[in-house]
């Protein structure tokens, strides 16, 4: 009796932890549609042709969201991760990202119009961060480099993908769990690379507590974000460095993990970052990245990825849907394990030989 119970139990959390953030987020998204429809009449631009709803994609889109959800329930279930506590903070926290995120859309839209791309390479920031680096990624104010930026940072990504950037971003965790497997986790050790306002690390921590790892990010208000978001941790480290060499010895490190950021980088900067990744790897250990869903991968969603670059300001996003990982990863000691799909994203898993 209770078996099911408990079961229950489980789902229960799980629902009310996720249904009303996929809400407030899905909800933030039809919100700012409306309000770029507003602009574009407001400057007398052409409506664009009415988008209907309903198609084929959007059916196609809701499944895959839904098999999202049905996966992260059942590595919940399979004990790989506790049901997941997302911290996007109180309620007045949240009206307050709410604010920042709405307020800064009319700037956004200002520089997507302009094409104003580079912003932030100023005197003041010119070689300090590479060159690839210092541009005003997705048009956003400020770039990586503001603590703005970074504050307004987890709302837009949730916002774009309405509410599921956590869900994918967990589903790194279970090729984890296979190579952690038996092993004492304090004796383990883990980076994460670009590891951004550390979202994906609160996971870690949530499912290996006692796990040393490391976050490493270029960007130092992303990085302070980042440890305060994870404050309430212990062996968490931060650190702000340039992931094409990261600050750690040679085989001496069992997973390195890395979210949502080799669309970011120029081809030679990711075969870079791969190869850092292979050498700080012990032998046996396991890399994990999350990203886009690449050409091919799912046909029908094709035409909107290749869209995607040309509403947000991502400079290296077209390379990066025809980029053979698996390619680089075997230049570098890296067997290509598994590609698994998880809504429009997806887990490549490689481990060091
Ligand atoms: C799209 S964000 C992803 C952040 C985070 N992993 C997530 O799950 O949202 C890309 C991150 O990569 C970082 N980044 C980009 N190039 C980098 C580099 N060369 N070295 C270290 N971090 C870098 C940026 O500062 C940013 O925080």
């Amino acid at each position: 009796m209770s078996r099911p119970l408990s079961r229950l139990a489980t789902r229960v959390a799980y629902a009310s932890s996720q249904l009303p953030r996929v809400a407030w987020y899905a909800g933030h998204f039809y919100v700012m549609r409306r309000l770029a429809e507003q602009v574009r009449r407001n400057d007398g631009e052409r409506p664009p042709p009415r988008q209907r709803s309903n198609t084929p994609l959007d059916r196609q889109l809701e499944e895959d969201r839904t098999a999202l959800f049905e996966q992260d329930l059942a590595n919940v279930e399979a004990g790989i991760y506790p049901v997941p506590a997302d911290h996007d903070g109180s309620l007045l926290t949240l009206l307050d990202r709410s604010r920042l995120f709405f307020r800064d859309l009319p700037d956004i839209d200002q520089r997507r119009k302009r094409n104003a791309t580079h912003e932030v390479l100023t005197t003041k920031t010119r070689g300090r961060r590479p060159a690839y680096y210092l541009q005003n990624f997705h048009f956003q104010s400020g770039g990586w480099l503001t603590d703005d930026s970074a504050d307004r940072y987890d709302t837009q990504v949730e916002v774009l993908f309405k509410g599921t950037a956590n869900a994918m971003r967990r589903q790194a965790l279970p090729p984890l769990a296979e190579v952690f497997a038996g092993r004492d986790q304090r004796k383990l050790r883990l980076i994460d690379v670009g590891c951004g306002t550390g979202r994906f690390l609160d996971f870690v921590k949530q499912a290996w507590p006692r796990l040393p790892t490391l976050g490493l990010d270029l960007s130092d208000a992303y990085v302070r974000h980042a440890r305060q978001h994870l404050r309430r941790w212990s062996r968490v480290h931060f650190i702000v460095a340039n992931a094409e060499a990261i600050p750690a010895p040679d085989a001496s490190v069992d997973a390195v993990t890395s979210i949502f950021m080799m669309h970011e980088l120029p081809p030679p900067v990711r075969r870079t970052v791969i190869g850092e990744a292979a050498r700080v790897l012990k032998p046996g250990g396991r890399l994990v990245m999350i990203d886009s869903l690449q050409r091919g991968d799912e046909p029908d969603y094709d035409a909107m990825l290749e869209r995607f670059p040309h509403l947000y300001h991502e400079p290296y996003y077209a390379s990066y849907l025809r980029e053979d990982f698996a390619a680089i990863a075997k230049g570098c000691a890296l067997a290509h394990r598994s590609d698994t799909k998880a809504f429009v994203s997806k887990v490549m898993v490689f481990d060091k030989t």
